[in-house]
């Protein structure tokens, strides 16, 4: 049985939580494959909310194994916060796997994020300050430490100790900040990882062997396509690739296991942190989308920069992640609105238009958006029981979404509850079981 992805389809953000909330009915195993807790899903579940930020969103339904791939870093901290308020609230968290290869996130990660934020200044990028950028480097320069680490308290000391005395000369020296105590943190970081300890596994082994077992597995993303390391935009982006190619590698499987990629996006669109955004809403309707929408970030509850609809950057996310189908999220959100502005090409600065995003960074910065305005419904999309009951002027919209993309639009969000989904073929079926 081949993996299904979920990725995101713009720079994050876009309701995958609840995406793959819903698609994990269908499914046996669900493995996140990159990013860490600069994530943030909020699902909705019976009117109770869960805001998870490491563990992935299939935790909710007992028996179904989720995974921390090796593409992964992990805040021990954090973490185990967050199996905690999970178990407390009463989901068992005993079917969770960390791979034994993901990078750790250490406290000097977090404090060198924030201290290069402060000394970037106004060129900062926004990040969420959660030490991702820090321990991705670590991994690349090949000094960080990995969760396998943990398992042995010995090594973690030596290791621990190492790494914090050059870390310590760099926030003092670089940063003229004030260092870690070694002692306090070292004994906190041990007592973190006696306790992760059980869940730690050669999860590239545990998919492999679900795959071949004919078990469903999802992989899940973070962040998304605007994001990605190598194909978003570039500083402003976050240390990892979310793009679905990398699901292979941040989970270890081959790329031959794939073969369904279902790409997450908004009706609009919204980012958060620095950076270019050629559709972001001027005027009175940014702050409307906004209260609509309730677009603050679940990890640092900073406000969401939001746009129209984006479909040079769809297209180039459906190109750069071979998206089989698309979903789409609060499509209730634009209910208010009269008329609804889609960018259909950006215009350059050299006075030429273009449908394709623009692969030199100067020309995204200046590119100002060509949109059509489509009509709005302006009317409620409670209690519709299938995609065909949309109001005409919403299915137009999802229409002219299909058509400018050349991919299907397998799912429609009309509202935070996991029941307000509309579905072309059934949920099995999208996520790759039927
Ligand atoms: P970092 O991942 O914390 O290094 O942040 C780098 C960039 O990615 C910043 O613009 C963040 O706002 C953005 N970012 C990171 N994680 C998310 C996310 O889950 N949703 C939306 N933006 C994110």
């Amino acid at each position: 049985m081949p993996a299904t992805v979920i990725v995101g389809a713009q720079w994050g953000d876009e309701g995958k939580g609840k995406i793959v909330d819903l698609l994990a009915q269908h499914s046996d195993v669900v493995c996140r494959y990159q990013g860490g807790p600069n994530a943030g899903h909020t699902i909705v579940r019976d009117g109770e909310t869960f805001k998870l930020h490491h563990v992935p969103s299939g935790v909710l339904y007992e028996g179904k194994v989720c995974v921390v791939g090796p593409g992964c870093v992990v805040d021990p901290e954090l973490l185990v916060r967050e199996l905690d308020e999970l178990e407390a609230r009463g989901i068992s968290t005993a079917d969770l796997r960390v791979s034994g290869n993901a990078h750790v996130i250490m406290p000097w990660h977090v404090a060198i994020d924030s201290a290069s934020e402060r000394r970037l200044g106004q060129l900062q990028i926004g990040t969420t300050r959660r030490g991702i950028g820090p321990a991705y480097a670590d991994k690349s320069a090949r000094i960080g430490i990995r969760v396998q680490d943990m398992l042995d308290p010995k090594i973690l000391r030596q290791k621990f100790e190492t790494a914090l005395a050059e870390k310590n000369e760099i926030l003092v020296r670089v940063y003229r900040a004030a260092p870690l105590a070694v002692e306090d943190l070292a004994e906190r970081v041990e007592t973190l990882a006696a306790r992760l300890r059980p869940y730690v596994a050669d999860t590239s082994l545990l998919v492999d062997h679900a795959l071949n077992e004919g078990r469903r597995v999802l992989l899940e993303g973070a962040q998304g396509t605007l994001l990605d390391l190598d194909h978003g935009t570039y500083p402003f982006v976050t240390s990892s690739n979310p793009t679905a190619g990398a699901a292979a590698t941040g989970t270890g499987i081959g790329p031959t296991r794939i073969d369904t990629v279902v790409g997450v996006a908004k009706a609009y669109v919204t980012r958060v942190g620095e950076g270019p955004f050629p559709t972001e809403i001027q005027g009175a309707d940014h702050a409307r989308v906004r209260e609509l929408g309730a677009e603050y970030g679940t990890t640092t509850g900073r406000e969401r920069r939001c746009g129209w609809l984006d479909l040079v950057a769809l297209r180039f996310a459906v190109r750069v992640n071979g998206l089989t189908s698309l979903a789409m999220t609060k499509l209730d959100v634009l209910s208010a609105f009269p008329e609804l502005p889609v960018c259909v090409r950006y215009r350059l600065p050299d006075g030429n238009e273009t449908s394709e995003f623009p692969a030199h960074q100067s020309d995204f910065h200046h590119a100002r958006p060509v949109y059509e305005s489509l009509p709005g419904w302006e009317e409620s999309l409670d209690d519709l029981g299938d995609l065909g009951d949309l109001p005409a002027a919403a299915r137009r919209y999802v229409a002219f979404v299909e058509d400018a993309l050349g991919v299907e639009v397998c799912m429609v969000g009309t509202g935070p509850d996991r029941e307000r989904i509309l579905t072309s073929r059934g949920l099995a079926a999208v996520a790759g079981s039927a």
